[in-house]
């Protein structure tokens, strides 16, 4: 009994430690192939990402971005007064502040809707600060306290170009060469988003208003990185949260959400006819038709006009080639297809150089859409006698 028992024991014995090892083994085994995966999940992904261009910049991690404190930021601003503010952008408010030592910024104090971590955040901010080009607002650093997350900007004391040139008495500050020397910076700056600086930076909201001026003014594109920082992280490609600003987005965007290089090259065509023309192309009124800028520059090019295009104010003081040639480079811009519109840097080159161009072909979004509804809505015959197309605006 006594023998068989302990046999039996000496038996369990075994077995337990069998089955301990086996445990362990598995245990280890499990573990080894979770360590494995984690690892080839995670280059594969880092592959991914350098292939997509964007992810190794997200690496860097001595990330030097100035930091301020809340206190200083909202003693500058006197708390954010409304006195200070000096409007309100598409991702929030913007103060005007004074420094202890007298130097002057914009707050720009974020609304809280993005889920973003901070440090992702933070990250984002000192990749942005790198971009460095005389015609992009400096960031000089970020304010993180609890909820808030604030930008901090170099001041810019002439306000933004959508201040002056839809002003009847400002304009006449904006003569022809000022202005040209305005387009060809905001046409160097997008060169720069696009291709010249480590990120490749797709705007999404180019507009007038958007466009700062310096005391020499010099125009400096501000906002820049703030899609790339709240609406996602592709470079092209498909969103639903459409951000900009109707009346400057490319067809492809505001219908479908598809976004590029060239959607900004629309918004930059929208931009440069309502520099010359001094007027907006959102609730352009024509006595005579529902064309809005576009449309109206386009009906003109076809009718050989376009000088009535251009803005009373700097007839005197402009060179007719050379604005003939900026409606031309404008009506490239705003095409309908988004390979037939020409990158930025052939638009430099365009606007600098008399290389030959190619005639435009039809532009996206002739009609407003406003008068469009109320055309089909109200007198759906009329349509067949628009001679232009409205192809765009069709459902698919
Ligand atoms: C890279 O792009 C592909 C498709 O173009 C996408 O499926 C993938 O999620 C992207 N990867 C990263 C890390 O963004
Ligand atoms: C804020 O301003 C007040 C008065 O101007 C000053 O006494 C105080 O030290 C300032 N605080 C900070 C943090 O700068
Ligand atoms: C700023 O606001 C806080 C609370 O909102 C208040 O305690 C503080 O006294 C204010 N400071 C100034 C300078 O107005
Ligand atoms: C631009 O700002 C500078 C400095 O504040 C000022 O001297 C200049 O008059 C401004 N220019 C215009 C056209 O307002
Ligand atoms: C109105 O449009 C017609 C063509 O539809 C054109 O012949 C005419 O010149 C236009 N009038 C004005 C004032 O633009
Ligand atoms: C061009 O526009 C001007 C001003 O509206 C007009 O007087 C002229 O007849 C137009 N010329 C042509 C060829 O349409
Ligand atoms: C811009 O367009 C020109 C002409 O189509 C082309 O030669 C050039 O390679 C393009 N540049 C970039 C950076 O895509």
């Amino acid at each position: 009994m006594a023998f068989s028992d302990s046999d039996h024991e000496e038996t369990k014995g075994t077995t337990k430690m069998m089955a301990g090892l086996i445990i362990a083994t598995a245990i280890l085994v499990v573990v080894g192939v979770l360590v494995i995966t984690y690892y080839i999940r995670r280059s594969h992904r880092n592959i991914e990402a350098r292939e997509n261009g964007s992810s190794d910049e997200r690496q860097i991690e001595d990330v030097e971005l100035p930091s301020f404190e809340l206190d200083l930021i909202s003693n500058a601003t006197s708390n954010f007064s409304s006195n200070n503010k000096l409007g309100e952008g598409g991702f929030g408010p913007v103060y005007k502040g004074t420094l202890p030592d007298g130097k002057e910024i914009a707050v720009k104090r974020l609304s809280r809707s993005s889920g973003q971590g901070i440090a992702e955040f933070r990250n984002e901010v000192a990749l942005i600060a790198k971009l460095q080009h005389r015609n992009l607002v400096k960031l000089l650093g970020c304010c993180i306290q609890g909820e808030e997350k604030m930008l901090i900007y170099e001041y810019m004391p002439n306000k933004s170009l959508d201040f002056f040139i839809f002003d009847h008495t400002r304009r006449n500050l904006l003569d022809w060469p000022r202005r040209f020397h305005i387009i060809c910076g905001i046409a160097r700056g997008l060169v720069y988003l696009h291709q010249d600086s480590r990120l490749r930076i797709i705007h999404r909201d180019l507009k007038a208003s958007n466009v700062l001026l310096d005391s020499e003014m010099n125009p400096k594109i501000s906002d820049f990185g703030m899609a790339r920082t709240f609406g996602g992280e592709q470079f092209e490609g498909n969103t639903n949260r459409v951000v900009g600003t109707y009346g400057y987005m490319a067809p492809e965007y505001a219908i479908d959400g598809q976004f590029s290089i060239k959607s900004d090259v629309f918004s930059f065509g929208i931009l440069l006819l309502e520099i010359i023309s001094g007027k907006k192309n959102k609730g352009f009124y024509h006595l005579n038709n529902s064309l809005n800028l576009i449309g109206h520059a386009w009906r003109l090019w076809k009718e050989g006009n376009l000088s009535e295009l251009i803005d009373s104010f700097v007839q005197d003081s402009c060179t007719l080639s050379e604005v003939l040639r900026c409606i031309h480079i404008s009506l490239l811009c705003v095409q309908q297809h988004p390979k037939d519109r020409p990158n930025m840097s052939s638009v430099v080159l365009m606007l600098v150089s008399e290389t030959a161009m190619v005639n435009p072909k039809e532009p996206g979004f002739l009609v407003d859409k406003k008068s469009l509804e109320a055309s089909s809505s109200s007198k759906p015959e009329s349509s067949s006698t628009n001679e232009l197309s409205l192809s765009v605006l069709e459902p698919r």
